[in-house]
């Protein structure tokens, strides 16, 4: 059974005093349950709806429309690749390709060993250095797929 942690629900807690509408204290919640488990589990929806007096639908809406928040399990690295125009039209969609075949795995899911995930995203922001890529907290842009699978080797992937 999902439970947070007392530290989370002083978050959530604290993060509904900032805000008229409690609606706005629904990312920062999302955000910290993904800081405490790497991703966003459907029990913990139920949670943060019963804590925030929200309906479970509208937390849903906001995880579920960004693709920030892991609606699975994802590997220590967590490569996201920028699907979107200014990357796709610079071989962004091969690089996922290549991504996956390289290290085994399908878009979106872990790998067997809990190392890595290669997830396809929407545009990151960084249109002018594409294509690119989000790992865990960092970008790597200007990418070739085998500068890619280098740069993920070197971080333990
Ligand atoms: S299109 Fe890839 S970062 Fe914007």
């Amino acid at each position: 059974m999902f439970k947070l942690s007392k530290e989370s629900e002083d978050f959530v807690k604290k993060e509904l005093s900032r805000y008229e509408a409690k609606y706005s204290a629904i990312i920062p919640s999302l955000f910290r349950v993904q800081k405490d488990h790497g991703w966003v589990p459907p029990e913990a929806v139920s949670v943060l709806a019963k804590l925030m007096e929200i309906p479970e639908a509208h937390i849903n809406e906001v995880l579920y429309f960004y693709t920030m928040f892991n609606k699975r399990p994802v590997g220590k690295i967590h490569a996201q690749v920028c699907c979107n125009i200014s990357c796709a039209m610079n071989g962004g969609r091969e690089l996922a390709d290549a991504l996956c075949k390289s290290f085994n795995v399908q878009d979106g899911v872990m790998s067997a060993d809990g190392k890595i995930t290669v997830s396809r995203v929407e545009c990151l922001g960084s249109c002018d250095t594409a294509p690119m890529m989000q790992v865990n907290d960092r970008y790597i842009e200007n990418l070739t797929p085998e500068l890619a699978v280098r740069k993920l080797k070197e971080m333990g992937a």
